[in-house]
């Protein structure tokens, strides 16, 4: 047992399970999103509040996303701007500043407008960054990141390099939670998660509560952390 607390800065989240929270009360699909966005909303306030995270990033569409049947990714393109539409006044309550990371080319004009237009207002917001991973993968953001250090005209890349030119506003994440029993990354964040405390919960994402979440922060707090080295 440690004797000093982990400083819980970095927290990443895969949000699992809103299909099957639908489908077990015959409910459709799309229902199950509804609920998972009210969850990001309490995650956010917890993680704004709390004294040491700096960062939430969330795993709302994935580069593999696109294979989904057409009707349940335009409602989740719909979700989303509803979401952000919905969020600018909680974020700018809560001193929260949004942050996409991902090819958000991809996504219509009117979406691409709305991302940036909610990162512009809250970029002065320093309580907490909150960040959605949308259309994103971690091998095309790392594959990203060293194309542009060759653009740049570097010759030999350092993981320094790499580290800065990463679209996260972090090098490493901490904490990685998912949900719903699958114990997978699903190409989250690689280069970040090198030294991270996975946990891994049965809760499906729309039943995740803030009371869990405080329950596996102190959980995280409590672990022997060794980097590689001798505890
Ligand atoms: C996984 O559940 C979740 C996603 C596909 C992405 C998460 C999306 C949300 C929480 C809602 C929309 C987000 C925003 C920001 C408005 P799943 O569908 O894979 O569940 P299953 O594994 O039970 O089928």
């Amino acid at each position: 047992m440690p004797t000093t607390k982990n400083r819980l800065k970095n927290l990443a989240i895969i949000m699992d399970g809103n299909g099957r929270w639908a489908q077990q009360r015959g409910l459709n699909r799309t229902k199950g999103h509804e609920k998972g966005a009210e969850i990001i909303r309490d995650v956010t306030r917890y993680c704004a509040k709390h004294p040491t995270i700096e960062t939430v990033t969330f795993y709302a569409f994935s580069t593999e996303n696109w294979k989904r049947p057409k009707l349940e990714v335009d409602f989740l393109m719909r979700l989303l701007d509803r979401y952000l539409q919905n969020e600018l006044a909680t974020y700018q309550e809560n001193n929260v500043r949004f942050m996409a990371i991902g090819d958000i080319a991809a996504f219509s004009p009117k979406l691409q407008a709305r991302i940036q237009t909610t990162e512009e207002a809250t970029r002065n917001n320093t309580d907490l960054i909150h960040v959605l991973a949308l259309n994103y993968g971690g091998r095309a953001e790392i594959t990203h990141a060293v194309n542009n250090l060759i653009k740049a005209g570097k010759k030999e890349i350092s993981e320094a390099d790499i580290s800065s030119a990463l679209q996260t506003p972090y090098s490493d994440v901490d904490l990685l939670i998912r949900t719903s029993g699958e114990e997978r990354v699903s190409n989250y964040l690689l280069w970040q998660i090198s030294y991270t405390e996975f946990y891994f919960t049965q809760t499906l994402w729309p039943d995740f509560t803030v009371e869990e979440l405080d329950n596996i922060v102190t959980d995280f707090e409590h672990r022997t952390r060794r980097f590689g080295g001798l505890s």
